[in-house]
């Protein structure tokens, strides 16, 4: 039985990989930072390990206990908007991160594949011709966030150059689903409209910039996309995970609203706004779909739904 060790086991995307990996009969290690999962996420079986990644002796303790086959490396900060307000953070959490677990696995006895989770924020803005982005296109992010996850990358492919540690860089475009935090346009809308709809607050829905085109893939893909990867993906290659569709900010409103029991008024919220926000961001999910035979199952309407019923139950 191959073992697996999810970092950031507790997070969005980390609950549905646990699962994926159990039910196809990996014995599982995660790791968590803080709060514990909430408990009735994580899949029977799972072992868990305390770790802050940028403990370099935290890193050597949960590699030596598990001795893992292969290696998720999802923990880190994921809020794009969040990122302009603490780039420090962000780099140290999402580059040293990573640079201590590389440094721990080139000191190791041991070569587990790699999966170290990016994101398409490092192709910063391109040029319309260039959509859908390939791999091939520069990385020039804008963000703080994509800087912090453009540097992993690079950090990444200088250890598998020089230590022969096999591994993968995933260029993940937006990812939504239940269990996202708001903080994230998906949830941000979606908890709106739930605590409208409950009579919590006034029907006015307030929202950033809708002109934005993103590439939304449901998480329940996006963890099978990363199993996938792991077992069929080629060493010191980059993927794009997405969908290969854009849908705009505007598109996504109206879909949730269409799903509101109420009426709802928008409203602008300038706090809502980006330094910079990428136009247009849409990959091509050629690569991924010809190495792994990987395709996106969940239809964008079919989330939604999902995602608003969700808050509805929280909320109540
Ligand atoms: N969060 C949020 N809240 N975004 C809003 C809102 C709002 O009320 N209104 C408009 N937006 C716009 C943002 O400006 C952005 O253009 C788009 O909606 C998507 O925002 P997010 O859901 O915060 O995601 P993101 O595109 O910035 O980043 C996500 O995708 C990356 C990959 O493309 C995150 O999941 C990253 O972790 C991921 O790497």
């Amino acid at each position: 039985m191959a073992v697996a060790l999810v970092t950031g086991g507790s997070g969005f995307v980390g609950r549905f990989l646990l699962r994926e990996l159990v039910v196809a009969g990996y014995q599982v290690h995660a790791t968590y930072h803080g709060e514990r999962a909430s408990p009735e996420t994580p899949p029977d079986g799972v072992t868990w390990w305390p770790l802050d990644v940028v403990s370099p002796a935290g890193w050597r303790t949960v590699l030596d206990g598990v001795r893992p086959d292969v290696v998720f490396h999802l923990a880190g900060l994921a809020h794009v908007g969040q990122s302009w307000q603490d780039p420090h953070r962000y780099l140290r959490v999402n580059f040293w991160g990573a640079f201590y677990l590389m440094d721990a696995l080139a000191r190791a006895g041991f070569r587990p594949r790699v999966l170290l989770v990016g994101s398409a924020e490092v192709y910063g803005i391109v040029r319309p011709e260039d959509n859908p982005i390939r791999e091939t296109q520069a990385l020039r992010p804008v963000s703080p966030y994509g800087l912090s996850k453009a540097c992993q990358e690079l950090l990444g492919f200088q250890y598998y150059q020089a230590y022969k540690i096999p591994l993968i860089v995933t260029r993940s475009f937006n990812h939504v689903g239940p269990g996202q935090h708001a903080g994230f346009v998906c949830a941000d809308f979606a908890s709106q409209i739930a605590r409208i709809e409950a009579g919590q607050a006034e029907p006015v829905l307030r929202v950033g910039n809708v002109e934005a085109v993103r590439d939304f893939t449901d998480v329940r893909d996006i963890a099978r996309a990363y199993r996938l990867l792991v077992e069929r993906g080629r060493p010191g290659e980059a993927y794009n995970v997405c969908s290969g569709q854009g849908f705009s900010i505007r598109d996504l409103l109206q879909q949730l609203l269409g799903m509101a029991t109420v009426s709802i008024r928008i409203e602008t919220d300038p706090r809502r706004y980006r330094r910079v926000d990428i136009p247009v961001l849409v990959g091509d999910p050629a690569k991924i779909r010809a190495h792994t035979g990987w395709v996106p199952t969940y239809a964008l309407r079919q989330t939604l739904a999902d995602i608003l019923d969700e808050w509805r139950q929280k909320i109540r």
